[in-house]
């Protein structure tokens, strides 16, 4: 039994243990993540609803091994795999063993598969935001739920109606968008994202009515377990945080402060000039410069971001050029200082678009390289806020007295505004992708639409209009604004800003920047496109 709990979950077995014996439960149900970029998210839902789960390799858990931890249900994940062209490694066997079973997206596909329901490569694939509608009130799984709702799809292949099916739930381009056979139920979408908005209702009416889950533990004070463990961790030591004045960093900053009880000279905050945005370190200035605990001294890298970005034109190979100089200069700060450990606001939306995250052996697709994953620093790194995603950080920000005035900033990049400047980045773009930041945010703020969304963003494209300014012919940049409504970063929808508004951040822009020929507004929510445009 330990060493199959040893394969089902990374942690040791001594962790396992404590946490079961913290909860007081011996109800376990087993997440199989198969590469979705949302499977944290799954874990976060179950755990929301005091459930315990443990994340299990698809490659090697056997039938075998579930049996003998003997769940009390079963989540499936999605994943990019397809069950036709890539199908992903998983012990059919599983299915048979009678344990409730949800699979989403990927994972309803392999359990249809694996019963000989058709799957197939649906003719429209279906991105975004879709109208379900329940077909099957009578199901115990849509029970609470409105009988039309929206959900959020992202899927290439679909499973087709068949005899074997007890279909539950429709949409526009998935006949079959949720069914069940028998204790295994499948969704077609996300009822793990936001978007989804009966998906909560969906997980609790799994977890306790069909799987007859009977355990909720009530959710820990996290914050306070995190100050204590970085209070073992760093001892008497001296720790190096990289501050951006983001709500992420400045999280962890008040985590230091409490773990190490404001004592002067452990903690050294380094900001970052070069890339980043007009009123960044106006606002670490204001609620770091100042204080006692924490030595804030800001470093000017402009010099060296221009010159390893000089001859980079992808988003990608511009990442990496960022990265290098970013790590460069914590390495060099680190020493300087003497710390032993260097500290980021890392969270676990950044390193699951990295392409990490459980180590279940599922292939996980690479969406962007963040800045703050996988740096390899010579240093020990400390990432408290890994386990979380923007909504669940804040909160505990909140607990422990961050500043709400930064925690209620936008999300923005750590790769600041390289990513919203295409092709090649050098010193005049970066000027311009700066005053556009600052006149949309200024409007967003006059306007009162700053705290409506949840970020926004301008960006320098490629593509350049013919213009006509002061009677003379011209070319000018064509700038793309976004804005979007999220809760966590892992979905968003493009937030629907007033016409009027946009026309006039739009004037502003073509009028006071001379370089800015016209302005655009993205439609597209994530997915497809992901919140930033690089
Ligand atoms: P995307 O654009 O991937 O972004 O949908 C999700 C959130 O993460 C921010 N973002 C980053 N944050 N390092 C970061 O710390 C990065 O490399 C990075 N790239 C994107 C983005 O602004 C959004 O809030």
């Amino acid at each position: 039994m330990l060493d199959t709990l040893r394969k089902v979950d990374e942690r040791t077995l001594e962790e396992i243990g404590e946490e079961k014996r913290v909860r007081r439960t011996h109800e376990v149900f087993l997440l199989f993540s198969l590469g979705s970029q949302f499977d944290h998210l799954i874990k976060q839902e179950m755990e929301k609803l005091g459930i315990f789960c443990l994340v299990a390799d698809p490659h090697r858990v056997t039938a075998e091994d579930v049996r003998k931890v003997n769940p009390v249900g079963l989540v499936l994940s999605g994943g990019p795999a397809s069950v036709h062209s890539e199908p992903p490694s998983f012990d059919g066997a599983i299915f048979d063993l009678g344990i409730p079973v949800l699979g989403i997206c990927l994972g309803f596909q392999l359990w249809a598969g694996h019963i000989g329901a058709p799957v197939i490569a649906a003719e429209k694939r279906e991105f975004g935001v879709h109208n379900l509608t329940v077909l099957d009130a009578s199901s115990s799984l849509f029970s609470g739920c409105d009988s039309e709702m929206t959900v959020l799809e992202s899927h290439g292949d679909r499973v087709e109606a068949d005899g074997k099916l007890r279909v539950l739930g429709k949409t526009d381009n998935a006949p079959v968008a949720a069914a069940q056979h028998g204790h295994l139920y499948g969704v077609q979408f996300h009822p793990e994202v936001t978007e989804t908005v009966c998906g909560p209702r969906m997980f609790e009416n799994f977890c306790f009515t069909i799987c007859g889950a009977k355990d909720r533990y009530p959710a820990r004070e996290v914050a306070l377990h995190k100050i204590e463990s970085l209070r073992k961790q760093i001892g008497d030591k001296k720790v190096l945080l990289a501050l951006s004045g983001g709500s992420d960093s400045s999280t962890v900053a008040y985590l230091l402060k409490h773990a190490l009880e404001e004592k002067k000279g452990q903690v050294r905050a380094i900001y970052i000039q070069g890339i980043d945005r007009p009123d960044d370190e106006a606002y670490v200035q204001e609620y770091f410069g100042h204080e006692e605990w924490i030595e804030l001294k800001i470093v000017d890298a402009t010099d060296g971001f221009l010159a390893a970005l000089q001859g980079k034109f992808t988003m990608a190979e511009k990442r990496v050029a960022m990265r290098g100089v970013y790590k460069e200069c914590l390495e060099r700060e680190a020493g300087l200082f003497g710390a032993s450990f260097i500290v980021q606001g890392t969270l676990y939306t950044d390193v699951s678009e990295s392409g990490g995250g459980y180590n279940t052996g599922a292939r996980k697709a690479q969406i962007k390289l963040h800045h703050n994953v996988n740096l390899g620093f010579s240093f020990e790194e400390l990432t408290p806020l890994v386990d979380c995603v923007k909504d669940s950080g804040r909160n505990i920000g909140r607990s422990i007295g961050v500043p709400e005035d930064l925690l209620i900033r936008h999300p923005f990049p750590g790769p600041g505004l390289v990513v919203r400047i295409e092709g090649e980045v050098d010193a005049p773009k970066l000027a311009i992708a700066r005053r556009l930041d600052g006149i949309y945010i200024e409007e967003l703020r006059a306007w009162g639409f700053y705290d409506k969304v949840w970020q926004a963003g301008a960006v320098v494209t490629r593509s350049v209009t013919t213009c006509t300014k002061g009677d003379d012919a011209a070319t000018g940049l064509i700038v793309s604004l976004w804005a979007v409504w999220s809760v966590n970063g892992f979905t968003a929808q493009a937030a629907e800003l007033p016409y009027d508004f946009l026309k006039h951040v739009a004037m502003r822009m073509t009028n006071e920047i001379r370089e800015v020929g016209a302005v655009v507004y993205r439609l597209s929510g994530k997915p497809p496109s992901t919140i930033e445009m690089g």
